[in-house]
């Protein structure tokens, strides 16, 4: 709808505006789109509010960018000026001036990337000087110059990603092209902030772990930390995980997918590796827990206790509730141990979500005193639900007068 009063008002007004990037890609190869990009020869800004006032939606601009996104009811477009890009050295953020249209496609990752097409005429033809539509017909993956991985390196992760995505190769001059970035160590000028953003934006694969295998096979992520090599994990939890709708797999409900795939890239790792990892990439404290939990819970499981199958559920409990869901999640599907599995599972779907009837309004009811042994009180009461000695809120009544007896 927004898309269609757009066209229809770049082609009244003659306005240059181009669809570009992913969504011509996607468009031509079939598949379906996701965000809608649009680049403006000129000054994105002041269209976008004479796009916004004319179709009566809202214009969000940022002047120093030259972009803005033009929202109507609940869908939105973002365009954004044509611009030209020099990278003032490897790994920075470019320094950005407006220009043309062919400018803007020239400062593009990828051929299949660098197209567009003029809504703004009738019949449009797509603009593709760089032979991008040739290379999506014969799935290749190409650069559109040699020193594109070195002015930004994240490119290095966009490729792969789109050669598992798309079932595409890369093509031998880019993939030599991003030999020599890797082994120059090109990786080392990219901040944490940005590697994380391209990785998270892989763990959002349907399957990422095609385009991490790759991405380790070809040193990137290894130059990312040299302990990042092994796929494996993220392969098994890639499987687990396409029959996760199979029945028994409730406990991957409100599973964060980032932050399970997080854990098994990170699986492999020695205690040691895991903070250099979680400062290369600036983690945020969500990602840094689930990396430390992962590889300390994996370290516990060593030690076997965890697959003692006669603990008690508040034992078994007080061992796992430390760590985060997704770390527990991610090593009770990549464990090499059934017991293990079935301990992390019985946990999952049964025990954390085992709590009292009675809460602490209902205990002070009953006289228990708030203050460190209402905490204590409440704790009891749990572990004897987590182990079955009690199952209903009249034995907790009974449990309860019994410790304060005691406490007494
Ligand atoms: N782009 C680029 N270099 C980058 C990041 C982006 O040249 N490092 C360009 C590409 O032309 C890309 C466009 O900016 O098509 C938009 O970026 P993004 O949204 O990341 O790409 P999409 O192709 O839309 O990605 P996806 O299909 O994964 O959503």
């Amino acid at each position: 709808m927004l898309f269609q009063e757009l066209r229809r008002l770049s082609l009244r007004e003659s306005l240059p505006v181009y669809l570009v990037g992913g969504p011509v890609r996607d468009a031509l190869m079939g598949v379906p789109i996701k965000d809608l990009d649009f680049v403006v020869e000129g000054n994105a800004p002041p269209l976008a509010g004479q796009i916004a006032e004319s179709l009566g939606g809202r214009a969000l601009v940022h002047t120093t960018f030259g972009t803005a996104t033009v929202t109507l009811d609940d869908a939105h477009v973002d365009l954004v000026t044509a611009r030209s890009e020099v990278y003032p050295y490897p790994g920075a953020l470019p320094r950005v001036t407006p220009s043309r249209l062919d400018d803007d496609l020239s400062r593009r990752d990828f051929t299949m990337n660098a197209l567009a097409l003029p809504i703004c005429q009738e019949n449009p033809d797509v603009v593709d000087h760089h032979g991008g539509v040739e290379d999506i017909r014969s799935g290749a993956v190409r650069a559109l110059h040699s020193a594109s991985f070195r002015d930004d390196p994240t490119r290095l992760l966009r490729a792969v990603r789109y050669e598992q995505r798309l079932g595409f190769q890369i093509e031998e001059d880019t993939l030599s092209w991003m030999g020599e970035a890797v082994t120059q160590g090109c990786i080392s000028t990219v901040t944490g902030d940005r590697l994380r953003h391209e990785i998270d934006r892989t763990f959002q694969e349907e399957n990422p772990a095609p385009a991490l295998r790759r991405a380790a096979s070809l040193g990137i992520l290894p130059s990312i930390h040299p302990s990042l090599t092994d796929a494996g994990p993220m392969e098994r939890l890639a499987s687990v995980m396409a029959t996760a709708t199979a029945p028994g797999m409730e406990k991957l409900a409100g599973a964060h997918k980032s932050l399970l795939y997080l854990a098994a890239l990170v699986y492999p790792l020695s205690p040691a590796d895991t903070d250099a990892v979680i400062q290369r990439l600036n983690m945020p404290n969500a990602w840094a827990q689930v990396v430390r939990d992962t590889v300390d819970l994996k370290v516990k499981v060593a030690e076997r206790r965890i697959a003692d199958l006669a603990l008690s559920g508040s034992q078994l409990a007080r061992l796992v509730e430390p760590y985060a869901k997704e770390a527990v999640l991610a090593v009770s599907m990549l464990t090499e141990s059934p017991s293990v599995s079935r301990q992390l599972g019985r946990y999952l779907e049964e025990l954390r979500f085992v709590s009292p009837s009675l809460d602490g309004r209902k205990l002070l009811a009953m006289g228990v005193p708030s203050g460190p042994m209402m905490g204590q009180i409440l704790n009891d009461l749990r572990n004897a639900r987590l182990d079955g000695q009690i199952g209903t809120e009249e034995e907790e009544r009974g449990l309860v007068q019994k410790l304060l007896v005691q406490g007494g």
